[in-house]
């Protein structure tokens, strides 16, 4: 049985109660790290808590950098979308996260780490899954998973042992946010008829009202600028989150197919991730080679389905990292976006490795393409379509 436990910690009601109640049901001490993913967060205060509730050191690590460099952007460059619409907000958080437990485990000798996650959701799935690929020793502990506590018997428990929680016990929504976006859960959204209540949007509140178009700017896949202005992708998510979801664009509301078997319904709000994988996309589209293109489009799903399932650190994904790294060497050139309000659209790209050629795609006068030579061409990629329908006649349109 484990004697030290490292706890991914939040400050919210359910890993506060967690640190001490390991503590009493497991005979542990509880180190707590809280890591800022750019998420809201008073993080002297939520260290206070941890103290509070019993823990013997409480550690902070401003990943944000890190986050950006390390998972935000292998991401964007799969253009990594669950289930064709989700960024993969939570997801790409948690691996980020198992980094710094497994760090600080190792650094203060712990034998355990431990989250606060429940027996529904994907988050137990990934954390677990990459403590065990960064450090099978350790043994990982669910407390929220095995305590059989309702929400209300948390705050109890939580008054009684006078650790300091602000959970009213009519909380409604479950939110899990960072640079990449904002996940909103429960409340009368579990009835997926049920339209998301306005008040759920933070991100995406409309606050501008006159059309804009922003140009961004990618080196070999990854965003640097935004109008000309160079900077490191954490800030220019920021500075994204709020020109795009000022605009009241990035929302997304669907019911999805958790990795436990449970379909979910789910509301999202996204600006800067999905207008970079908008831009993105499209900046492919006149860089890739179109079988390239075609291939990574069919991987890019595979990828997600990965992260979604907790496989960040796998060998099939570090496998779909390098081919994802081999189709961006020209991947470098502007995109402008257009913002209107609800809208967010690409109306212009440009690249000095474009495959766009002028003189073939043009209709005037500047044509060079050999119009000649599409002649036989086109034969020969119908013949064989001939010769069935010379042979076979299967083809009912033929009109026998
Ligand atoms: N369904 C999303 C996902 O699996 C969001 C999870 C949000 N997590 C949370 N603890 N509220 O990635």
């Amino acid at each position: 049985m484990a004697q030290r436990v490292v706890l991914a910690y939040s400050g919210g009601l359910d890993t506060s109660v967690a640190v001490r109640w390991m503590i009493e049901n497991y005979g542990v001490e509880v180190i707590t790290v809280a890591c800022n993913l750019g998420q809201e967060g008073d993080w002297e205060g939520l260290q206070a808590k941890a103290f509070a509730a019993g823990a013997i050191e409480a550690i902070v690590v401003d990943c944000r950098e890190e986050f950006a460099n390390d998972f935000l952007i292998p991401s964007l460059k799969a253009n990594a979308l669950y289930e064709g619409k989700y960024p993969l907000v939570s997801a790409l958080s948690r691996p980020t996260i198992v980094r710094h437990l497994v760090a600080a485990a190792r650094a203060h000798g712990a034998d355990a780490v431990a989250h606060g996650c429940t027996g529904k959701g994907n988050d137990q799935v990934r954390f677990e899954v990459a403590t065990r690929a960064l450090a099978p020793d350790l043994e990982i502990l669910a407390p929220v998973r095995n305590w059989g506590m309702t929400r209300e018997m948390s705050i109890e428990y939580a008054e009684a042992h006078d650790i300091p929680v602000l959970a009213t016990k009519d909380k409604l929504y479950s939110i899990d946010d960072n640079l990449w976006g904002r996940a909103i859960e429960c409340g009368e959204m579990e009835d997926p008829w049920a339209r998301p209540p306005e008040g759920v949007w933070s991100m995406t509140t409309v606050r501008a009202s006159e059309a804009k178009e922003i140009t961004i700017g990618f080196e070999r896949g990854v965003p640097v600028s935004v109008d000309g202005r160079v900077m490191p992708l954490h800030e220019l998510v920021v500075e994204l989150n709020d020109t795009v979801g000022a605009y009241g664009w990035g929302r997304l509301d669907m019911v999805e197919n958790r990795r436990v078997g449970i379909k979910s319904r789910e509301t999202y709000e996204a600006p800067a991730a999905l207008a970079l994988i908008l831009a993105h996309q499209d900046l492919e589209s006149i860089t890739l080679e179109r079988d390239v293109m075609h291939e990574k489009q069919r991987l890019e799903g595979r990828y997600a389905d990965l992260v979604y399932d907790g496989m960040w650190f796998s060998p099939l994904k570090n496998a779909l990292d390098a081919f994802v790294e081999s189709t961006q060497q020209y991947v470098t050139g502007e995109v402008r976006l257009r913002l209107e309000p609800g809208r967010c659209f690409v109306v212009g790209r440009r690249s000095p490795h474009s495959l766009y050629d002028y003189g073939l795609a043009t209709y005037d006068a500047a044509d060079t393409f050999k119009h000649a030579d599409s002649e036989g061409f086109v034969k020969l990629w119908g013949l064989g379509i001939q010769t069935w329908a010379a042979k076979q006649s299967a083809n009912p349109d033929a009109g026998e």
